[in-house]
């Protein structure tokens, strides 16, 4: 925690144990008398507490100021990253009604793997390598989940399997994706100065990007109308790009990327959106944050490239997180499954010599009594 140490960490000082404990994920200051840490997963409220609000308020002034931001009451909002890569969000009274609201998550240290998923049961073997053949053969991948759910450490997961021999351009909004291939190149958006100038967005990011020879594009987080740049860049040409974007289910994050890549002042009738979200988008993996603090991943849903009659995504689950129950102390007891259906790209997997038979599609026999016994 340098930075925290440094300038940052003398007015943090009521809660710089927490940003020093590896274990504490998040900090969560709602005004200056309540704390709440996040560990594996759990939130959990502390005894620290700050001077008054006024210490509370410097101390968020300062990170601003160190980061050449401003927060003050013409602008009360502060989303800022830190040169150490964690993220620190703050929103001052009267919007906070309790006083100054601060969110520090952490950023965590090391490049996470699919052994790091696999060890927190956050995936599969099977899921693992079944993912791992979907990048290999460039498939276009989303990865929806809720907030905090572990979408960018997912991506920065798969991202890491690009095969070295391909050209990755990633776009940030602030810089938070460690993925490290042989030949990448990492974009960032700029804020607007202070008389509201020199503004590049994300959409500016990936227009540029597609004149600098891509084979594949990372978007972080699709969270505005770049949806439709990133659909359009997938459907041209730049097979296995991925993105991020924050939906409950596989089906949602469909309708969630077509509400934004209408946001625009974009022309495209929907009908013709939705046909060019089902073509580009081949995957959709799904995670969440469980009730028990773990993130699993819940869906691998592949899209069928065309709209049925009545306008709808055609979605088929190939694996799915299946909760068989409980333990004693609130662990989430389940397995992650294929659920029958092998893949329209079947063909791609046999034709390439991948080690991923059609038989790992099979699924146990305990569900297909379940779904006999209770269709
Ligand atoms: N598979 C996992 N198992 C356990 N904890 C995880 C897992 N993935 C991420 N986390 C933890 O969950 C928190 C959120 O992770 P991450 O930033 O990847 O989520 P996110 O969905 O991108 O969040 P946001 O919506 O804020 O962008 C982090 O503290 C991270 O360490
Ligand atoms: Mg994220």
């Amino acid at each position: 925690m340098g930075v925290f140490e440094d300038s940052v960490g003398t007015f943090l000082a009521p809660v710089k144990e927490f940003l020093e404990e590896d274990a504490v994920s998040e900090v969560l200051i709602n005004g200056p008398n309540e704390v709440f840490v996040e560990r594996k997963g759990l939130l959990e409220r502390t005894s620290a507490k700050f001077m008054d609000e006024q210490a509370l308020q410097a101390a968020v002034r300062n990170i601003a100021q160190f980061v050449g931001r401003k927060i003050d009451d013409e602008h009360p909002i502060l989303d800022a990253r830190l040169p150490d890569g964690s993220r620190v969000a703050a929103v001052l009274p009267p919007c906070s009604r309790k006083g100054t609201t601060v969110s520090i998550r952490k950023f965590s240290k090391g490049n996470p793997t699919f052994v790091d998923l696999l060890n927190r049961g956050s995936i599969s073997k099977d899921g693992a390598r079944f993912l791992d053949v979907c990048i290999y053969l460039a498939k276009n991948i989303i990865i929806s989940g809720g907030t905090g759910s572990g979408k960018t450490t997912l991506l920065n997961v798969l991202g890491s399997r690009i095969p070295n021999t391909q050209r990755l351009l990633i776009i940030e909004d602030s810089s938070e994706l460690k993925i490290h291939t042989e030949h990448v190149v990492f974009f960032e958006t700029k804020h607007a100065d202070e008389s509201g100038r020199g503004q590049v967005s994300i959409r500016d990011l990936i227009k540029s990007a597609l004149r600098l020879r891509p084979d594949r594009i990372v978007v972080g987080e699709v969270r505005g109308p770049e949806a439709l740049d990133l659909i359009t860049a997938m459907n041209t040409g730049h097979g296995g790009s991925m993105g991020t974007t924050h939906a409950n289910t596989p089906y949602d994050g469909l309708v969630r990327l077509e509400t934004l890549a209408m946001m625009g002042d974009t022309q495209v009738p929907i009908g013709a959106i939705r046909r060019q979200i089902a073509s580009a988008i081949h995957l959709v993996v799904q995670i969440k944050r469980m009730h028990d603090g773990t993130r699993k991943v819940t869906h691998i849903t592949e899209v069928i490239p065309e709209i049925d009659d009545s306008g709808r995504y055609q979605i088929q689950d190939i694996f799915k997180f299946v909760q068989r129950g409980k333990t004693a102390d609130g662990k989430i007891v389940g397995e992650f499954i294929p659920t029958g259906y092998v893949p329209s790209f079947m063909d791609e997997i046999e034709l390439n010599r991948l080690p991923f038979p059609k038989e790992k599609f099979t699924p146990p026999t305990w569900y297909t009594q379940m779904l006999q016994s209770h269709p």
